[in-house]
């Protein structure tokens, strides 16, 4: 694989939560733990949890903050109803890495405290089932933090990247497909060595 990739992974996407205190104890109940709070000029406060990996979910509490716009900067609370659509820039779900053998047991405490949970098996002709089958490429659980911002738990099932995977070329704002090869389609020259 054309080795392109200049960063190492995230550190941190930072979402901003109306109650800091319920926060931290929501993620730490779910075994995210608080690793840094910092104050804010103005009050407010900004807060970094531990992803796994390196990886920080954060957030900022601030004084006097605008209210939640479901539908526009963040998704429905319904989205069966109300579909998963949120305006240009939104931060629209985020998805945490999840060992696949650690799935269910997660499921079941996100269960036992009462938290909203539906599982999709993404990819497989029963999406809705109990277990992925071989053509699930990726195991979701969809679930609300406190503020009610869409959360995910993934589980992928393989590596990324064939030509299946890639055979939907990406569309322009007026919906066309300019001819465009993705980067790990592209035959490397002969000469090209490792
Ligand atoms: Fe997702």
């Amino acid at each position: 694989m054309p080795n392109q990739v200049i960063a190492r992974g995230l550190s941190h996407v930072a979402l901003v939560c109306s109650d800091m205190y319920e926060t931290v104890k929501f993620w730490e109940e779910l075994g995210i733990p608080l690793v840094k709070m910092e104050e804010l000029p103005g009050g407010g406060q900004h807060s970094f949890h531990d992803m796994g990996n390196g990886a920080m979910l954060s957030y900022m509490s601030f004084d006097g903050a605008p209210p939640a716009q479901p539908g526009i900067a963040s998704q429905h609370l319904d989205v069966r109803k109300d579909g998963a659509k949120t305006a240009i820039a939104s931060m629209n779900h985020v998805a945490m890495d999840l060992p696949a053998d650690r799935f269910d047991d997660v499921l079941a405490t996100l269960k036992e405290k009462s938290i909203g949970v539906v599982t999709i098996n993404h990819g497989s002709d029963a999406p809705f089932a109990k277990t992925p089958d071989e053509k699930t490429w990726i195991r979701s659980m969809y679930f609300r933090d406190p503020d009610g911002i869409a959360f995910e738990f993934a589980s992928l099932m393989r590596e990324l990247g064939t030509e299946e995977d890639l055979a939907p070329r990406a569309k322009n704002a007026k919906g066309e497909r300019p001819d465009y090869t993705p980067v790990l389609l592209r035959k490397r020259p002969a000469h090209a060595t490792e």
